[in-house]
């Protein structure tokens, strides 16, 4: 049976160039020559080897050539001449010239492609059935609340585009009574179902498998937060930079639709994220001890990857100085940016506060790096002494070598009395898993025993650790 379509063949053009012996054995072709099948040996542009175990064919005569498919598709057709011709014992074999047309290669070429297809097609079916059921299931489960979602909630939006404004912040006003809640409870209640899979990431080639399943399937919705996606693209080279920090304490619906709008108001309200939010209170709380007992009325407290220094503006909202206090804050971060916003929002809450004339805020460009590498700057900046020193969001990527020696010349830098706070993610964060998963936000977590293993080395001081409400960030305390 011969397909309909035949190759618009090309005419002759040019001399003999490559043969596509290649070719030949992926696609399985055979030839036909003045209507016999042949074994079709090689192939180029102009001609062709063809071979059989007998044939009646004369050299120098002209035939009806035509290249076969394995389904026996004509893929080309033509006139060929018996330039050479070949009798073995059990072979026979003789070569072609095309004598009004060539190859056509586009043709070669599109069936490579879609050779490639078929095979990345297979490559894909391979890597799903590799999949366990329940995670499949857990993972198709997701992607129907989305498609679900999605569906009602842009209908919705666009019953709502041709209305007032007043009308549109309405909706907003709306979810934030209910809709909010109910998404964002059902997707951390996936989230939560998803940690049960997180050993399987722990293999690097079973884990790719899962990821790009996962992500094949749903990134396309939860990158739809701008939260999400910027952890995603990490622009700052990783996830968790100051402007995710604001992000998570903006904790609004932002996002170009309602949809987009929606999945951001979840992403920042994940177990981890309102533990951001906590942790600023816990920080407050803590500074406002620390003041409260220092024995100096002249207090300096440090904030280690101080990223937008929120917790200040929560301190100043909640406490008071002592009359007679002076406070030094000094604000370090790596990143000019991160300091600029920090510098920003620790002064307008003194302003707030109308403390300016007790509170100085500092700010300095100073990494991690050069504390340990003891850059005369960072060795200046710490020997100034201080009653507290905190870090929240940092150590979750230090390993532990670099941990356990930041700690040891954090607590150097402590007056006598002093407190260095650490905070850390714990490992039973249920939004571990979505960060893994989802976009590749991979954090060193921590147990109590694992962070009070960071002051091992240390003498002279008390140690302890305790964790937040939801047991989700836990806190090493050094007390000098
Ligand atoms: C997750 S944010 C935490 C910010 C803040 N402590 C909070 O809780 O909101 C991390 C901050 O650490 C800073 N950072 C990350 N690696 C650092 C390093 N090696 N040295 C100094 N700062 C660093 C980043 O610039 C960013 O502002």
């Amino acid at each position: 049976m011969h397909d309909a379509t035949v190759a618009q063949a090309e005419p002759i053009e040019q001399i003999r160039s490559e043969r596509f012996n290649n070719f030949i054995d992926s696609y399985a072709l055979t030839a036909e020559l003045n209507g016999q099948p042949y074994a079709l040996e090689n192939l180029s542009d102009t001609g062709a080897k063809l071979t059989s175990v007998s044939g009646s064919i004369v050299k120098g005569n002209v035939y009806p050539f035509k290249v076969l498919s394995s389904e026996n598709h004509v893929l080309f057709e033509c006139q060929a001449e018996i330039v050479w011709l070949n009798e073995s014992c059990d072979t026979y074999s003789f070569g072609i010239d095309f004598t009004d047309h060539i190859l056509p290669r586009e043709l070669l070429n599109s069936l490579d492609r879609l050779m490639l297809t078929e095979y990345e097609i297979e490559k894909e079916l391979n890597a799903f059935d590799s999949i366990p059921e329940d995670f499949r299931l857990l993972v198709f489960e997701i992607e129907n609340f989305f498609i679900h979602l999605k569906k009602h909630v842009d209908e919705l939006e666009e019953n709502y585009e041709t209305r007032n404004e007043e009308s549109k912040a309405s909706l907003l006003d709306a979810m934030e009574v209910r809709f909010g809640n109910y998404v964002s409870d059902k997707l951390n209640h996936f989230g939560r179902r998803l940690y049960d899979y997180l050993d399987h990431l722990k293999d690097k080639q079973k884990a790719e498998r899962y990821l790009n399943f996962f992500r094949n399937e749903l990134n396309e919705f939860y990158l739809q937060s701008p939260y999400a996606k910027r952890a995603m693209e990490k622009p700052l080279g990783y996830a968790g930079d100051y402007e995710m920090m604001n992000q998570v304490y903006r904790n609004g619906y932002e996002g170009k639709n309602l949809f987009a709008k929606l999945i951001h108001r979840y992403t920042v309200n994940e177990a981890a994220a309102i533990s951001v939010r906590e942790r600023k209170a816990y920080l407050a709380q803590k500074i406002n001890a620390c003041i409260q007992e220092c024995q100096s009325k002249v207090i300096s407290i440090a904030s280690v990857a101080c990223g937008p220094a929120q917790e200040w503006g929560e301190f100043f909202n909640t406490y008071t100085l002592p009359e007679d206090a002076q406070l030094e804050i000094v604000l370090i971060d790596q990143d000019k940016e991160a300091l600029l916003e920090a510098r920003r929002n620790a002064s307008s809450a003194v302003r707030a506060s109308g403390m300016t004339k007790q509170v100085k805020v500092r700010c300095e460009p100073v990494a991690v790096k050069d504390i340990l590498e003891r850059n005369p700057e960072a060795l200046a900046l710490l020997s100034s002494g201080f009653d507290m020193v905190y870090s929240a969001g940092l150590y979750d990527y230090l390993p532990g070598p670099i941990a356990k020696s930041l700690t040891k010349i954090l607590t150097k830098a402590l007056k006598p009395s002093g407190q260095l706070i650490i905070g850390n993610f714990h490992p039973s964060s249920s939004t571990r898993a979505i960060c893994e998963f989802s976009v590749d936000w991979r954090l060193i977590y921590r147990t109590e025993e694992e962070v009070v293993e960071l002051g091992s080395e240390l003498e002279g001081f008390e140690i302890e650790s305790e964790v937040d409400s939801q047991s989700i960030v836990v806190y090493l305390l050094i007390q000098n």
